[in-house]
């Protein structure tokens, strides 16, 4: 939440942040700003509203200073104002800042520092930090400005409470910017003559793919020339490159309408990409190197537990049926932000996977954290190769899905799919899985891309289907079994992108009261796959249909449905049952994408949300 982009070396500054931020912005969308160092002062601009908006007002041509920061917001403290939007300046002028993250003592900070004749013109806790970083810079009469500044953000840090990711300009030390981290991620992007600082690697591919990812309580002093990282009790920390793997075009949308629509499509790769190289050399098995952990101790495992946050808690659900059904272990599922808080007595030999997207969900790494405190082997599935969960787990699987820009995650929620089916049956072969069915169900989840593409061929049909469907004003999704994820997923999906008011359910929870709100206004989608439970699905659809609810159903090809069931019948290709939620998942996604186009919302950036949620 929040995108922070910082440029220092050559080339004026104001074009490379305004790129920055547009590639940014799904972090969030609803102030931006920038700072460059100007004169004996900044030249700040900002804009409630789109970067697009802050762009309109900026004429990078009247700024051609070298070094500056910027930020596009999504708002946690104060009001969607001008005002609140950042860089902040310290009412002495001395300091510009951007800020992720929330300073939780700001207030007590704030009496001190109106008591030091500071003053406010906004309502953010970023404002307090200037002002701290001023007033402690002040009070170092020694040394050079650039030592000064350092020090005093240093301090500064070291007297907050809370979370940040920042970057900072000192008026005394021109094309200077530190950058500090904790809990906010920031990464280091080295170039020739010239370094960035940004929260995410889609803001620096265009310029380098080298990059530094920051630890907690690392602070980064760059120039055009060099860069030093510390920690921020001034213990020197020699820097990892890295290089990132994805280039510029990745990050753009090409001929597609919106990055969800993109990444729709790109799902038959991002699958490729998961499977790739993981499976052993005679097909009967997956394999993974990065657990970390032997075959005698993953044999010793006898409880799962999995964590995440919205389609990622989705995707544990799934991973929940795939493995009880093939390894036979059993596995519990949380929200991660109810299991942080709780005190949960989980059984001695537990295994802890934790799944993001963006390896940066704050209540995903506490929950990672605390597991680990506790004791516990954690493991990660995610996709942002250095991020913190990345980083924080003792080992895990990456899913190489490429950058997914689009606010509701799509490729990353079928590439954990995916995972959880490969680790059921991965861990189903050091317990009871045969050689031969081993070899079947690799075989099956090998064929995963060209059913996703098959799925995808659907879209002019579910386009259609939608066109029927845009009106409604609420729908339920019912699906039992393995399909009872994919229902919360898809009323998710509805939910966030086209506004409209959908519950996802199990289809036999429906007579327990859910019930009471089917009706011709409020339409049923159920999942019907061809499984155990269809003959019970199929009942369900009766019942609503006897109360006069139109209804979507999306089966498979081999599954024997009565004509005339359904107002609308999706059929996806027959599908081995392991990949079944990953296809299941694509009509889904289309469905609520092409609702939502049609009802004119803004389906990259939907009201209120933001990618990567880095505040509680
Ligand atoms: C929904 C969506 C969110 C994320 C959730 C977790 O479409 O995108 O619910 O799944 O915020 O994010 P990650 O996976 O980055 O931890």
């Amino acid at each position: 939440m929040c995108g922070i982009i910082g440029y220092t070396g050559e080339r004026p500054a104001a074009p490379i942040l305004l790129d920055g931020l547009r590639r940014l912005e799904y972090r969030g969308y609803d102030s931006a700003g920038l700072a460059v160092s100007s004169g004996a002062g900044f030249t700040c601009v900002r804009e409630a509203g789109r970067v697009s908006a802050l762009a309109d007002k900026v004429a990078p041509s009247s700024l051609p200073a070298t070094c500056g920061i910027s930020h596009t917001r999504w708002a946690t403290h104060g009001a969607v104002t001008e005002a609140n939007a950042h860089p902040h300046l310290s009412s002495d002028g001395c300091i510009a800042l951007v800020h992720n993250g929330v300073i939780e003592n700001h207030l007590a900070l704030r009496e001190v520092l109106l008591a030091e004749k500071f003053s406010f013109v906004s309502e953010t806790d970023t404002e307090v930090l200037a002002n701290l970083i001023a007033l402690l810079y002040r009070g170092l009469d020694e040394g050079n400005p650039v030592d000064r500044f350092t020090e005093a953000v240093r301090l500064a840090l070291g007297r907050v409470q809370g979370t940040y990711g920042i970057a900072a300009l000192c008026r005394e030390a021109p094309g200077h910017i530190i950058g500090a981290r904790l809990g906010s991620p920031l990464i280091l992007g080295v170039g020739a003559g010239e370094h960035l600082l940004a929260s995410d690697a889609a803001a620096l591919v265009s310029s380098t793919r080298n990059v530094v990812y920051l630890k907690d309580r690392e602070v980064v002093h760059l120039t055009p020339d060099r860069f030093s990282l510390s920690t921020i009790s001034r213990q020197s920390v020699s820097a990892v490159v890295s290089k990132i793997a994805w280039s510029v075009e990745d990050t753009e949308k090409g001929d597609f309408s919106h990055f969800m629509e993109k990444e729709i499509f790109e799902q038959p790769a991002a699958l490729e990409n998961a499977m790739r190289g993981r499976f052993a050399d005679d097909e009967s098995s997956p394999k993974f190197g990065g657990l970390n952990l032997t075959p005698p101790e993953l044999r010793r495992i006898d409880r799962l537990l999995f964590c995440g946050c919205g389609s990622a808690w989705h995707a544990c659900l799934s991973a929940r049926y795939l493995i009880e059904r093939y390894a036979r272990i059993p596995v519990d599922v949380e929200y991660a932000s109810e299991f942080r808080y709780r005190n949960a007595p989980l059984a001695k030999d537990t295994l802890v996977f934790v799944l993001s997207q963006s390896g940066e969900t704050i209540d995903t790494l506490a929950a990672l954290r605390e597991a680990l405190a506790k004791g516990y082997r954690v493991l990660a599935i995610v996709n942002s190769v250095g991020s913190t969960i990345a980083r924080e787990a003792e080992g895990g699987i990456y899913q190489h899905a490429g950058p997914e820009i689009g606010v509701a995650s799509t490729k990353a929620f079928t590439s954990h799919l995916m995972l959880a089916a490969m680790l059921a049956v991965y861990l189903g072969r050091m317990r009871d899985l045969s050689f031969t069915e081993g070899c079947r169900l690799v075989a099956g989840l090998r064929r995963a891309p060209g059913l996703a593409r098959q799925a995808l061929d659907l879209a002019p049909a579910i386009r259609s289907v939608a066109d029927r469907f845009t009106h409604f004003d609420d729908m339920l999704f019912l699906g039992r079994q393995q399909m009872f994820p994919l229902a919360l997923e898809g009323a998710l999906k509805l939910k966030e992108i086209a506004y409209i008011h959908a519950e996802g359910y199990p289809a036999a929870e429906l007579k327990h009261g859910p019930i009471a709100l089917v009706g011709p206004q409020c339409p049923c989608l159920f999942l019907a796959p061809n499984d155990e439970v269809l003959p019970k699905v199929l009942s369900n659809v009766q019942e609503v249909k006897a109360r006069g609810a139109p209804v979507i159903l999306i089966s498979t090809a081999d599954a024997p449905i009565p004509d005339g069931l359904a107002d609308e019948h999706i059929i996806l290709p027959a599908c081995p049952e392991p990949v079944l939620p990953v296809i299941a998942a694509i009509p889904l996604q289309l469905l609520s994408y092409y609702i939502a186009v049609n009802r004119g919302c803004d389906v990259d950036k939907p009201r209120n949300l933001a990618k990567s949620v880095t505040v509680e």
